[in-house]
C-alpha cells in the first residue's frame, strides 16, 4: 500500500481507514514506517543501556502510559449492543419525530450499566441499572437515558452530587463496592426520604436482575411529545423486554459476583453471537398536558408528573406499545463504542421535548459537561460511534481533537461570504421548536411544590403490589444492608422510616437486625388502588 492521502474535506478513504484500525500488510510505526522489530529497545551494546534514540520504543510505550481514559463519574461500569429500532405507527398522532412512523426502522446503540460500582466492578450487586439508548434518527441523535427504576432517589439535581457521594465508597477506606451495605448511603436515604421509594425498589428483587436481557426499562421524567398540529401531550416512556423481568435471588447474586462478575455483560454478548437477539418494546403512558382544577399543570390523579419520585401506575395510564428495539450486533471494539459513547437527555428530535422536572433540567447541564472532562475536550461528538447519521452543519469550531478539516471562511449566520444568506430551518421544515411556556409571573425561588412532600405513598403502593415470597425478599434485603452498618442510630432511623411505608415490615427488619420494634405511625394513602397490578411480571 502506498502512503495514505490527506483528505481535505475531512472525509475516510479506504486508506485512511486501513491505517486507523491497523489494517496494513505489516507492523510499522504511527508514522507508516516499516518496523522490523518490535521485541527489543535499542542498546548500546547488548548488555548496555537502552538508548534515547528508539523513537519505535518511546512511541510504543509513551501511547501506552495514555491509554486509559477516567470512567464515568457515574455509571462506569456497563455493556453494549448496536440494534435497530422498528415503530408501528401508535406514537405518530402524538408525536412528529420520524422514528415513530408506521414502519420508521432506526439504527440504535444501547449501553446497560450499574451506577455505582466502578469499570471493574460485579454486575450483580444490588443496584440500578442504567439503560440509555441513542437512536440515530435522520432527523438528528435521540438519547433515551434511563434505568431499570421507575422512580430516582431525588427531586432536584441539585442534590445529585449528594446522594452519589452518599452511594460512593466511603472516602477513607475505599469499601464497598455494592449500593447500600454501608453507613452514608442509608444515613443519606433515612435523612432525605424521597429517596425511600427508590430504596424500596434497590431492596426488591429488581434491584438485582438476572439478565439485561431480562430488565425493564424507564425514561423516568415526564416528557412533551408535539404532533403535527402542534398539539402537545406528556408522557412516560416504558422499555417492555419479550422475554420478561426476572430476577436472581440474593444468593445468586452473591455467588455470581464471586465467580461470575461479568454474568451481565458475557449474557448478553453471548446471546447476541447466538442469534438469540434481545428485544424489547417501546411503550408510553400518555397524559393530557392541561391545567387540573387547582389551576396546577403537569399532575395525573393526584400525582405530580414533574416529581421523578413517582412512577404512574399502570392501571391509571396504560403503557402503549409504539414499537420494537432489536439487538442484534454486538461492538467490535469495547472501547470505541460502548466506553467513548456519550447520552445526553438533551440529544432530542422534533416532535420530543423535556418538562421542568427539576432532576432533567439538571440533567441537562450534567452529561456535556462531564463528557468534556471524560471524553477530553469538546470534539468527541465526531467519534464514529457519538456521530449522527443525519447531515450536521454546527458551525462549531476548533478545539481539542478537532479532525474535521472544515471548510469556509465564515463559521456564523447570516454572512456574506460563504454563499450568501444562510438557510434556517422552521418548524415545517423540520426543526426543533420549543413549546411556549407561560411563566411570566413566576417568583425566583429556591423551593419545591407542596406536591413534592409526599415521600412514602409510593413506596407503600410499591411494596403491597408484592408477592409474600417477594415481601420477604425486600425484608431480607433491607435486614442485610443495613446488617453492614456500623452506626447503630443509621439503623433505628431507617426502620423508623419504615414504618411509614408498612409497619410488619419496619417490625420483621427490626427483629433481624435486634433492635426494638419501631413506633406505629400512620401509613401514607396510596394514590390508588393498592392492588398495583405486577408490573412487566410474567
Ligand atoms: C450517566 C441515567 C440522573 C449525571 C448516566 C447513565 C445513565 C443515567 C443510564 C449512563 C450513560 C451511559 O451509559 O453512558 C440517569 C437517570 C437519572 C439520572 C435515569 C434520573 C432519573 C442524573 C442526574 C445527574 C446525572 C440528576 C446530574 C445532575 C450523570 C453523569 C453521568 C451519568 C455525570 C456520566 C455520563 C458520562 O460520563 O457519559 N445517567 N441519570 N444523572 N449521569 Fe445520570
Amino acid at each position: 500500500k502506498g502512503a495514505t492521502p490527506f483528505s481535505p474535506t475531512g472525509a475516510e478513504s479506504a486508506d485512511t481507514e486501513d491505517a486507523a484500525r491497523q489494517q496494513g500488510e505489516f507492523l510499522t510505526t504511527a508514522q507508516g514506517a516499516r518496523v522490523a522489530d518490535t521485541d527489543h529497545s535499542q542498546k548500546a551494546g547488548r548488555r548496555g543501556p537502552t538508548l534515547l534514540q528508539d523513537h519505535h520504543l518511546r512511541e510504543k510505550i509513551t501511547h501506552f502510559d495514555h491509554e486509559r481514559i477516567p470512567e464515568r463519574v457515574v455509571h462506569a461500569r456497563g455493556a453494549g449492543a448496536h440494534g435497530v429500532f422498528e415503530a408501528n405507527g401508535a406514537a405518530a398522532s402524538v408525536c412528529r419525530a420520524g422514528l415513530f412512523a408506521q414502519g420508521a426502522q432506526t439504527e440504535v446503540f444501547v449501553r446497560f450499566s450499574t451506577v455505582l460500582g466502578s469499570r471493574g466492578s460485579a454486575d450483580t450487586v444490588r443496584d440500578t441499572r442504567g439503560f440509555a439508548t441513542k437512536f440515530y434518527s435522520e432527523e438528528g441523535t435521540w438519547d433515551l437515558v434511563g434505568n431499570n427504576i421507575p422512580v430516582f432517589f431525588i427531586q432536584d439535581a441539585i442534590k445529585f452530587p449528594d446522594v452519589i457521594h452518599a452511594g460512593k465508597p466511603h472516602p477513607d477506606r475505599e469499601i464497598p463496592q455494592a449500593q447500600s451495605a454501608h453507613d452514608t448511603f442509608w444515613d443519606f436515604v433515612s435523612l432525605h426520604t424521597e429517596g425511600q421509594a427508590h430504596a424500596m425498589w434497590n431492596m426488591s428483587d429488581r434491584g438485582i436482575p438476572r439478565s439485561y436481557r431480562m430488565m425493564e426499562g424507564f425514561g423516568v421524567h415526564t416528557f412533551r411529545l408535539i404532533n403535527a398540529a402542534g398539539e402537545t401531550n406528556l408522557v412516560k416512556f416504558h422499555w417492555k423486554p419479550h422475554l420478561g423481568v426476572h430476577s436472581l435471588v440474593w444468593e445468586e447474586a452473591q455467588i455470581a459476583a464471586g465467580m461470575d462478575p461479568d454474568l451481565h455483560r458475557r449474557d448478553l454478548a453471548d446471546a447476541i453471537e447466538a442469534g438469540a437477539f434481545p428485544k424489547w418494546d417501546l411503550g408510553i403512558q400518555v397524559f393530557p398536558d392541561t391545567v387540573d382544577s387547582n389551576g396546577v399543570s403537569e399532575m395525573f390523579h393526584g400525582i405530580d408528573l414533574l416529581d421523578p419520585t413517582k412512577f404512574v401506575p399502570e392501571e391509571l395510564a396504560p403503557v402503549q406499545v409504539i414499537g420494537t428495539m432489536t439487538l442484534n450486533a454486538n461492538p467490535k471494539n469495547y472501547f470505541a463504542e460502548t466506553e467513548q459513547i456519550a447520552f445526553h437527555p438533551g440529544h432530542l428530535v422534533p416532535g420530543i421535548d423535556v418538562t421542568n422536572d427539576p432532576l432533567l433540567q439538571g440533567r441537562l447541564f450534567s452529561y456535556l459537561d462531564t463528557q468534556i472532562s471524560r471524553l477530553g475536550g469538546p470534539n468527541f461528538g465526531q467519534l464514529p460511534i457519538n456521530r449522527p447519521h443525519a447531515p450536521v452543519n454546527d458551525m462549531l469550531r476548533d478545539g481539542m481533537h478537532q479532525t474535521a478539516d472544515h471548510v469556509g471562511v465564515a463559521p456564523y449566520k447570516p454572512n456574506s461570504l460563504d454563499g450568501g444568506c444562510p438557510f434556517l430551518a422552521g418548524a415545517d421544515d423540520g426543526a426543533l421548536v420549543e413549546v411556549a411556556q407561560h411563566i411570566a409571573d413566576a417568583q425566583v425561588v429556591r423551593d419545591a411544590p407542596a406536591t413534592f412532600d409526599d415521600h412514602y405513598s409510593q413506596a407503600t403502593l410499591f411494596y403491597n403490589s408484592m408477592t409474600e415470597v417477594e415481601k420477604e425478599h425486600i425484608a431480607g434485603a433491607y435486614t442485610f444492608e443495613l446488617g453492614k452498618c456500623y452506626e447503630e442510630n443509621i439503623k433505628v432511623r431507617q426502620v423508623e422510616q419504615l414504618a411509614h411505608i408498612d409497619h410488619d415490615l419496619a417490625v420483621t427488619v427490626a427483629t433481624g437486625l435486634g433492635l426494638p420494634a419501631p413506633a406505629k405511625v400512620p401509613v401514607a394513602e396510596v394514590v390508588t388502588s393498592p392492588a398495583l397490578s405486577q408490573i412487566g411480571r410474567e
